[in-house]
This record gives structure tokens, C-alpha cells and sequence, in this order.
């Protein structure tokens, strides 16, 4: 199963994407977690130490590679030959870092200059491993995504299986989340969940499934707001180590069971 979280900014993805990692993997699945956002924190939900972290080279910012695969270096312009069909088969091994419960990352790092059409090597190689990864064998893939839209726009998420669209109780999130929707119709995606983060009470979860029922779209899940999350934070310790039993944590080992049963009922 390849899974990628979406949402706006903020709604949660980091967090969710990481814990359902960890528990997937604690149930015995192969897990491959790939952090596809800018922002690169998926390292911290996962529970990877900050030294380790801090050492990984994200694939688009590793000249080396870039020009070893493509033939190319980073950056080189418009009319410099490149392979548009580099080497990307042995990447997740030998670039990928194994963390707790055995989860293993891979951190992609920032496609430049917008959109597929970027005819650059670094989007030659990370084009030719997003299509890879979602070819892979491993029992489930987890994406943590670039907030809002600017990944489903590419060919990024195509080849995924389930999309988690992440909203909070705002107007905007919910907006955005719309937006994702229609666009993984587009890049056919075969299922849309919503997921509703950071709810503190009965009036939050009746706003969210109202929004989303006006555009006749269902709340899959929720997931209470939880101070822990946000002490754990402060600590710089991965939520799912901080307080395992906390709501939120809680609420997203039920999310990662409700996936499951849905997969094995279909
Ligand atoms: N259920 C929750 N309860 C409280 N705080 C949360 C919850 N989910 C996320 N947060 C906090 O919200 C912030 C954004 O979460 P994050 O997962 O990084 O979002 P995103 O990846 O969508 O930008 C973080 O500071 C996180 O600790
Ligand atoms: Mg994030």
C-alpha cells in the first residue's frame, strides 16, 4: 500500500505521517517512509536522533549522485544532455537511513524551479525514483508531502494508493483539502480519506463533517488536539516515544487499524 498525507500547512501531516510509520512497522510491516517536503521533518516524528538527522544529505541537494546518474551536474541549463532515465533502483538502500521500530527514510529534498516540466537533472533523478518508489515491494510507503497542492500538481503522488488529506476545524484547511481532492481524481489515486486533526470538542467535528459534506465528502477520521504533541514538541522527542498512550497517538493507532480493515475488506 503507498500512501501520501496531504493538507495544508500545519494541519498535521508531519505527525501523522510519522507515528502511522512507526506503528505499521511495530505491526511487522516493511515500512519506507519518504519525506517529500521542504521542510524535512519527518526525521522528528519518526524518532531519528538530531545527529543522525542532521547528517543525511536529501537526495535533491546530492551533487554527486545527481551528476553520477544523469550524466549531468545540478543546475546544468537548457540544452546539456542528461539521462532522463538514470540508475534509481538501488537508491532506497544505500541513501535511506533506518530508524526506530525499523522504519526506513528516505529524504527527498526540494524539487527546484517548478513543476514537471523543469527539465533539470535533479528532477530527472527524483522523478525517475518517485516513479520507483511507488513500484517497490515494501508492504507500505508512506509519503509526507509538500503543504498544499504543489506536489499532486506533478507527477509526484501518481502510482500512490490512498491519499490522507489532512484538515483541521478552519475554513482555509478545508479549502485546501478540497482542492487536493479533486486534483488526485486527476492524477487517479484511487482513494481519498479526511482526516480531521487537532479537534478539541463536538462543535469542531460537527463544523469539519459539515464542511466537507457540502462538497458530499465524508470525515474518515479524527484525531483530538492533544497537548502532549505539542509538549513533545518542546522536548524534541518523537510524539509516539513521548506519550504513547496520549489522545492523539491513541486516535492514530485506531486510524492505522481502520485503514487496514478498509484494505482488507475491498
Ligand atoms: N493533534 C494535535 N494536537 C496538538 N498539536 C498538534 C496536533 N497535531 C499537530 N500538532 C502540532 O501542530 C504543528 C504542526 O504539525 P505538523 O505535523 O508539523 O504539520 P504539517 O506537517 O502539516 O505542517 C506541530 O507543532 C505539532 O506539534
Ligand atoms: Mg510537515
Amino acid at each position: 500500500m503507498k500512501i501520501v498525507v496531504a493538507g495544508k500547512g500545519g494541519v498535521g501531516k508531519t505527525l501523522i505521517a510519522g507515528t502511522l510509520a512507526r506503528i505499521y512497522a511495530r505491526m511487522g510491516f516493511n515500512v519506507l517512509a519518504v519525506d517529500a517536503d521542504p521542510a524535512m521533518n519527518l526525521t522528528y516524528t519518526l524518532g531519528i536522533p538530531a545527529e543522525t538527522s542532521s547528517k543525511i544529505i536529501p537526495i535533491a541537494e546530492n551533487v554527486q549522485l545527481i551528476e553520477e546518474r544523469t550524466g549531468a551536474k545540478p543546475g546544468s541549463a537548457f540544452g546539456a544532455l542528461f539521462s532522463l532515465t538514470p540508475k534509481v533502483d538501488d537508491i532506497v538502500e544505500r541513501y535511506g537511513v533506518i530508524g526506530p521500530d525499523g522504519v526506513k527514510l528516505l529524504v527527498m529534498g526540494t524539487i527546484k524551479s517548478g513543476g514537471s516540466g523543469c527539465a533539470c537533472p535533479a528532477n530527472a533523478l527524483l522523478s525517475a525514483l518517485f516513479r520507483h518508489i511507488t513500484l517497490r515491494r515494501d508492504d507500505i510507503v508512506i509519503m509526507d508531502s509538500e503543504a498544499g497542492l504543489e506536489h499532486l500538481g506533478r507527477a509526484t503522488a501518481k502510482g500512490f494508493d490512498l491519499l490522507i488529506c489532512v484538515v483541521e476545524p478552519s475554513a482555509p484547511s478545508i479549502e485546501t483539502a478540497i482542492k487536493i481532492w479533486r486534483l488526485a481524481s486527476e492524477i487517479n489515486i484511487k482513494k481519498v480519506i479526511f482526516v480531521g486533526n487537532k479537534v478539541s470538542d463536538a462543535e469542531e467535528e460537527k463544523y469539519i463533517r459539515s464542511e466537507l459534506g457540502k462538497a458530499s465528502l465524508d470525515l474518515f477520521h479524527i484525531i483530538p488536539f492533544d497537548t502532549s504533541i505539542t509538549k513533545a514538541g518542546r522536548a524534541r522527542v518523537a510524539p509516539i516515544d513521548y506519550s504513547p498512550s496520549s489522545p492523539a497517538i491513541l486516535a492514530i493507532h485506531s486510524l492505522a487499524d481502520n485503514i487496514r480493515k478498509f484494505y482488507q475488506t475491498k
